[in-house]
């Protein structure tokens, strides 16, 4: 269905999408002046990225197509051969572990144990939260529990803490949880007679959590004698090595945050939560891991915090929200979520497997190229023949592209 489509043109692109039902003309409109003017303080204009699309997404035995906003020029090419590899392995397989979101409210210095009431109160409590955003107990949410804690700290104050879990349904949530916590926070403001330090969500999302997980058989890859071994060292290299591990995330977040931006949601919440999560031992972690299984396969999986949502925000204002949600026609926020995380998984594996056998440069020549003849001044007519020039000649330097294109224009 989307064979060679990386060699048609954008509007040809568009059209068979919207052949296939995933593609909305109306929704490809720039964001309207009037709802910039009102999203954020002193809008001037508006940024431009491109979007592009994976298309053969097979998870949970459905093919997806996948919107991704990126300026990075080999993502979505990666993204769309690991996909490609993926499919042709029966897919990923995702699911979402828990899909909770948690704030805290943080005492200093507490002068008894604030714990206590908490205790003694709790059905009371989750009462009073719920009762400031009747709305989510109505959609089928609502504050699933209020925990606390003591941080004992040398040499700083110690603080009293006080987690609340919610289940935001299909919203992010942000909104919701701080307007729960600050009700919270008033009441035991009075109780304790201590003004609260703050009130705020956690980025650090972990319960609202995905996982997805890929099989591989090494004789669908190049090199299947060697690449199991070098995927699972790829991995392990990255798990004891941080300066290794900070790169192989990056790579994931490429594939994570070009899904999450395309979506609508929050990418720095998401990317915060990611980062805080592969620190969750004390040394920060990959979120991939790479083995290999008894039968010889090879094994992928991430589990990840994605805290994103599928109503409210940017995701009902940006009308490219809307689009995204066309083109990838996902059901449920448990279901991008699933998506995002694949998508993460998938990145993961582009990189390693070029990487582990041809190096990273050999696949971005290409893109190099291009970046390089659109540098040089190219224009649309130019550009074909400098790239070819640029890969046949060598260097690839911004300075052989302005040779090429004098050359080309003499
Ligand atoms: C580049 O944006 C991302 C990679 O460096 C990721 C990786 O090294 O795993 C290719």
């Amino acid at each position: 269905m989307y064979k060679k489509f990386y060699k048609l043109s954008s509007q040809e692109r568009r059209t068979i999408l919207q052949d296939n039902g995933r593609y909305d003309f109306d929704l490809d409109v720039p964001l309207p002046e009037s709802t910039s003017e009102n999203m954020i303080e002193n809008n001037i204009t508006l940024y431009e990225l491109p979007m592009g699309v994976v298309t053969g997404f097979l998870m949970n035995d459905k093919e997806y197509v996948i919107p991704m906003v990126t300026e990075e020029p080999s993502v979505i090419a990666a993204a769309n051969n690991a996909a490609r590899i993926f499919a042709s392995n029966g897919g990923l397989k995702a699911k979402v572990i828990s899909r909770l979101m948690r704030g805290e409210i943080a005492f200093s210095s507490p002068l008894y144990d604030y714990g206590e009431y908490i205790d003694n109160h709790y059905d009371e409590l989750i009462d009073l939260c719920n009762r400031s955003y009747p709305s989510i107990v109505n959609r089928g949410g609502g504050v699933q529990s209020i925990k606390h804690r003591l941080i004992h700290n040398e040499n700083k104050p110690s603080f009293f803490i006080i987690d609340v879990t919610i289940d935001t349904q299909e919203a992010m949530g942000a909104n919701m949880i701080n307007t729960i916590l600050e009700a919270l926070q008033a009441h035991l403001q009075e109780i304790y007679n201590h003004e609260p330090l703050m009130a705020i969500l956690s980025n650090l999302a972990d319960e609202c959590l995905v996982e997805a997980t890929i099989e591989i058989n090494p004789e669908t890859l190049r090199f299947p004698e060697s690449i199991a071994q070098r995927l699972e060292e790829a991995y392990q290299l990255a798990s004891v090595d941080p300066y290794r591990a900070a790169t192989h995330n990056k790579g994931i977040m490429n594939g994570i945050d070009a899904v999450v931006i395309a979506s609508g949601n929050d990418w720095r919440a998401v990317e915060a939560g990611a980062h805080a999560y592969a620190s969750r031992s004390g040394s920060y972690q990959p979120l991939t891991t790479w083995s290999i299984a008894d039968n010889g396969n090879i094994l992928g999986s991430i589990t990840i915090p994605m805290a994103i949502g599928t109503v409210g925000g940017t995701v009902k204002l940006h009308p490219k929200a809307a689009l995204a949600k066309k083109i990838m026609d996902y059901s449920d926020a448990k279901e991008l979520m699933s998506l995002i995380a694949g998508i993460g998984l998938a990145q993961n594996f582009a990189a390693l497997y070029a990487l582990t056998t041809d190096g990273i440069q050999k696949g971005h020549m290409r893109m190099h190229a291009r970046s390089l003849a659109m540098n040089a001044g190219a224009n649309e007519n130019e550009i074909q023949e400098v790239v070819r020039r640029l890969i046949k000649d060598k260097p690839m330097t911004l300075q052989k592209a302005e040779l090429i294109l004098k050359e080309i224009r003499r």
